[in-house]
């Protein structure tokens, strides 16, 4: 017998916002590992009544070996849930590892992460022409997991684009202390979202200059992200995508906008009718 391990993106929180596969993944599953301090309770509602659930949130590794050896030695189908995208701080590299070794099928589901779920919240695109074309997803160093050289809040802030925060709210002042020495100037946008789609969710627009002071007005240590940079209060500025001069393989240019757009002139106080 061998069985299958799903690592399922159980998303921010709300239990609509998991993908269909999730869904169908937990609705199918013989037993669902889930972390109850990460992931809302919402989301086992998609599980089968006569599943099996077990919180991992107060397992340590060792403590959910077992489960995969009885998976492994039984057949079972399990879907193990992580919040947001699995791909993100989920210590499912050194799962994967564990359940190959023991001969088990292993699948990923990606899940909504938190930082696109904070975006949505807020109403904003973090990548905006002309602003911000990238976004760093990262989180400050010096707490329990060791940071990789090259990797500090600080390097990263020389960028000025868009930056999300994850795992570092408990030390916002260090946080901010690194955007600013950085080089994000004091009023640059941020926002400070604690549980977002939770019921309980919190979502606090702030500046780089106050982001301290907002978190730690509302009490805020953990669950809790932070976004920053320009693209969050940018306007006036177009993606060539939509712009009538911009051709592709579905769609002619016009040619007065391609002459426009190929002398620079991105048309910004154009908009599509
Ligand atoms: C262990 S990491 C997991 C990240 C997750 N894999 C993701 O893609 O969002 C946990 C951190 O993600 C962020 N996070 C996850 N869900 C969140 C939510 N609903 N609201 C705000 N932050 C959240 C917080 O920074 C939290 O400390």
């Amino acid at each position: 017998m061998s069985g299958t391990i799903w690592f399922v993106g159980a998303g921010p929180g709300a239990a609509d916002l998991l993908t269909l596969r999730a869904a169908r993944v937990i609705a199918a599953a013989d037993v669902v590992v889930w972390a109850a301090s990460l992931v809302h309770a919402d989301v086992l509602t998609h599980a089968r009544p006569d599943a099996e659930i077990v919180d991992s949130s107060r397992l340590p590794m060792e403590g959910v070996l077992p489960l995969f050896r009885r998976a492994a030695a039984d057949g079972l189908t399990v879907a193990r849930i992580h919040s947001g995208d699995p791909a993100l701080w989920g210590a499912v590299q050194e799962q994967l590892d564990l359940c190959r070794a023991l001969g088990l099928a292993v699948e990923i589901v990606p899940g909504v992460s938190s930082f696109t779920a904070v975006a949505a919240r807020i109403g904003r695109e973090l990548t905006v022409p002309e602003i911000a074309q990238s976004v760093i997803l990262t989180r400050l160093e010096g707490g329990k997991t060791p940071m990789p050289p090259g990797e500090r809040v600080r390097e990263f802030a020389r960028h000025g684009t868009t930056m999300a925060l994850f795992l570092s709210a408990a030390r916002s002042g260090q946080v901010q202390a690194e955007l600013l020495a950085g080089g994000y100037s004091a009023d640059t946008p941020a926002v400070v979202a604690y549980q977002a789609t939770w019921p309980d969710e919190l979502v606090a627009p702030c500046t780089v200059g106050t982001l301290a002071a907002t978190v730690k007005e509302h009490r805020l240590w953990k669950h809790t992200l932070i976004l920053v940079g320009p693209a969050l209060a940018a306007a006036g500025t177009r993606s060539h995508l939509y712009h009538p001069g911009h051709f592709h393989g579905h769609r002619r240019a016009e040619p007065a906008a391609r002459a426009a757009l190929r002398q620079g002139v991105t048309a910004r106080a154009e908009r599509p009718t």
